[in-house]
């Protein structure tokens, strides 16, 4: 049921006020990021509602208050739940990983040989099907790579997509995602059916809120940041966009997700090389 004007009842009885709903979405741009414009009410009026039960909140202004109360930490992460997806599966946008793999890859995995240092970063990875599908890529490439100093990061601002991610055990039918060439590492998963631990330990996953500053001291050679800016304003965009180039190498690469544009600031120090794929311009020189 969908009142005209500025109340909102959905099915479990609870009314999201146009005050309510711009509480709740103030809450979510100030501590991820996300922007909601009041298109998305009766979409936080439904999703939150089983929330609101299962916490035995009696309105939605008591929800509020719990959520900037002390040690609201898991009911933020919740709400953030709530109100995006974590979808996301193996090899996802392939054409991204086919450049990596042919023209980021063999220079890095040389460098590496040489003994230097690499890094890529999968930013908003979700439950981590993403950079395991990188390492699996790299372990394809240099069976050796573990001697090096070569490393994976994911992150996601989502404590519990985390978890998963470090636990890493995916169902059967989400590893069937992965392309044959890749799939003699199926049989080869551990006995308690998680990623082979030569993939894991090249993979370190932790929580991080891409609207903070980065905590990072090094650079990245590649930095992977898909489908998660399309949650984000285009000042937020813009802001993420810049972290991530000055986060980069030069000559490192950005890959966005197939409905993400980049613009701002960045898009002056960043040339574009194919589909939603970026270099980062070393000064004074050309990309490439
Ligand atoms: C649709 S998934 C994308 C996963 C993967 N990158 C892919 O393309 O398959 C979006 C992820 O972005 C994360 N996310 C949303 N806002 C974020 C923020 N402010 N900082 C970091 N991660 C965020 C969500 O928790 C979710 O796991």
């Amino acid at each position: 049921m969908i009142a005209a004007g500025s109340i909102e009842a959905n099915q479990d009885g609870f009314t999201l006020t146009d005050q309510d709903f711009e509480a709740i979405a103030d809450f979510a741009y100030k501590h991820f990021g996300l922007a909601m414009s009041s298109s998305k009410k009766p979409l936080v009026s439904a999703r939150l509602a089983r929330q609101l039960r299962q916490q035995n909140a009696g309105n939605f202004k008591d929800y509020l208050a719990r959520l900037n109360g002390k040690n609201s930490n898991e009911e933020r992460s919740k709400l953030l739940s709530l109100l995006t997806t974590n979808v996301t599966h193996f090899f996802r946008e392939p054409h991204h990983f086919e450049t990596l793999r042919k023209d980021v890859l063999p220079s890095l995995i040389e460098r590496a040989r040489n003994g230097g240092r690499v890094r890529i970063w999968s930013a908003g990875c979700s439950k981590g099907p993403e950079p395991f599908t990188m390492a699996m890529i790299i372990h394809n490439m240099c069976p050796d790579i573990g001697r090096y100093d070569f490393k994976i990061l994911g992150t996601d601002i989502d404590p519990q997509v985390v978890q998963f991610a470090k636990t890493a055990k995916y169902p059967q039918e989400e590893l069937g995602q992965i392309p044959a060439e890749y799939r003699s590492l199926v049989p080869k998963m551990e006995a308690d059916g998680r990623m082979p631990a030569h993939l894991r330990s090249m993979i370190t996953f932790g929580v991080l809120n891409l609207i903070e500053p980065f905590p990072f001291k090094g650079k990245f050679d590649a930095i992977f940041c898909r489908n998660v800016a399309i949650y984000f304003d285009t000042p937020t965009q813009q802001k993420v966009w810049q972290a991530f180039q000055r986060s980069l190498t030069p000559g490192g690469y950005l890959f966005i997700g197939h409905s993400e544009r980049m613009s701002g600031p960045a898009e002056e120090k960043l040339t574009t090389s194919g589909i939603t794929t970026y270099i980062n311009t070393p000064p004074g020189g050309s990309a490439q």
